[in-house]
């Protein structure tokens, strides 16, 4: 029989295969998307790097750097003398930050591919780590996070984002709201590697102090996801939501067209004026590793 150990590295590797492959399928249609994707959404961008207090010449790692943010706009802050690294499950989305990195210029900011967990930092050498909604994923939240603080010098800063509750998420929740229409779903685990993870009041706190951080301070931050129309929201759910498109391939066709319509249909009560305007609601989340 497995032991312990050896179960939680089995879950983890399972864990980390999955989202791999998720996000490497999805990785294309965020090049695509990309102004949109930044565009939209630059106000969690803002809040997580006015957490880190970044100055010039710091040292800084971003896990989940997906097509590279935040990475490449703090590359930006923090100036030549300054290091970004940022890691990554999937080589698509690391080429992705390659090329968006070489495209501004910026010589600052490196990139690998990897599970956050398993890559090799030299313990104390971050001034600042940060995740924009990639902590949701790990296998191990806490193993996740305490890795994340080994590798911050002491005073170092975290900041983190998750998603709020479907609830209060309307723009957010849309597609597996109407999914839910049509079929049977469990109810999504909160406690499951997924987009609602850490998601209930007080999660977010609570693991960033069970990780050891002080200091821990949290709040929510709304955006907007723009679309021009429901055909540009469609396209774009399909090319850029990894969850949504594992879902929606298990739907048979007449499912799939059924949903299609209960989507366009719905994503119109949220036009404003010339534009379709779904409100998101993210969470931040920040702390400091201890001096001693
Ligand atoms: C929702 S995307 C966010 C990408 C980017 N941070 C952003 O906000 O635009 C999540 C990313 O985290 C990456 N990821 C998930 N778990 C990870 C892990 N354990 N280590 C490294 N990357 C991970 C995925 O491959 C994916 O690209």
């Amino acid at each position: 029989m497995a032991s312990a150990n050896e179960q939680s590295v089995a879950h983890a590797d399972r864990v980390h295969q999955r989202f791999g492959e998720l996000w490497e399928q999805a990785a294309i249609g965020w090049t695509r998307w990309e102004p949109h994707l930044v565009g939209s959404m630059w106000p969690v961008t803002h809040a997580l790097m006015d957490a880190l207090h970044l100055s010039p010449g710091m040292r800084v790692l971003d896990v989940g750097s997906g097509i590279g943010d935040p990475a490449i706009p703090i590359a930006a802050a923090i100036g030549a003398t300054g290091r970004v690294q940022g890691v990554d499950l999937s080589p698509a989305m690391v080429a992705a930050c390659r090329d968006r990195a070489r495209a501004y210029g910026l010589t600052n900011a490196t990139f690998q591919v990897g599970a956050v967990e398993e890559v090799e930092f030299a313990p104390g050498s971050f001034d600042a780590a940060v995740g924009r909604f990639s902590i949701i994923f790990f296998p191990d939240v806490a193993a996740g996070l305490g890795r994340l603080r080994d590798a911050l010098k002491p005073g170092g800063r975290i900041a983190v984002s998750t998603w709020t509750p479907p609830d209060v998420n309307p723009g957010f929740a849309l597609p597996s709201r109407e999914l839910r229409k049509l079929v049977e779903l469990p109810p999504s685990d909160p406690t499951d590697p997924g987009p609602f993870r850490l998601a209930r009041d007080g999660e977010l706190a609570a693991a960033l102090s069970d990780a050891g951080f002080v200091d821990v301070a949290v709040k929510d931050v709304v955006f907007y996801m723009f679309a021009r129309d429901a055909d540009a929201y469609w396209e774009m759910l399909q090319e850029i939501s990894a969850m949504f498109r594992e879902q929606y391939a298990k739907l048979s066709a007449d499912k799939q067209r059924e949903l299609e319509g209960l989507i366009r249909h719905a994503v119109e009560a949220h036009r404003s004026g010339n534009v379709l305007r779904l409100p998101m609601r993210a969470r931040v989340g920040s702390g400091v590793k201890p001096q001693s």
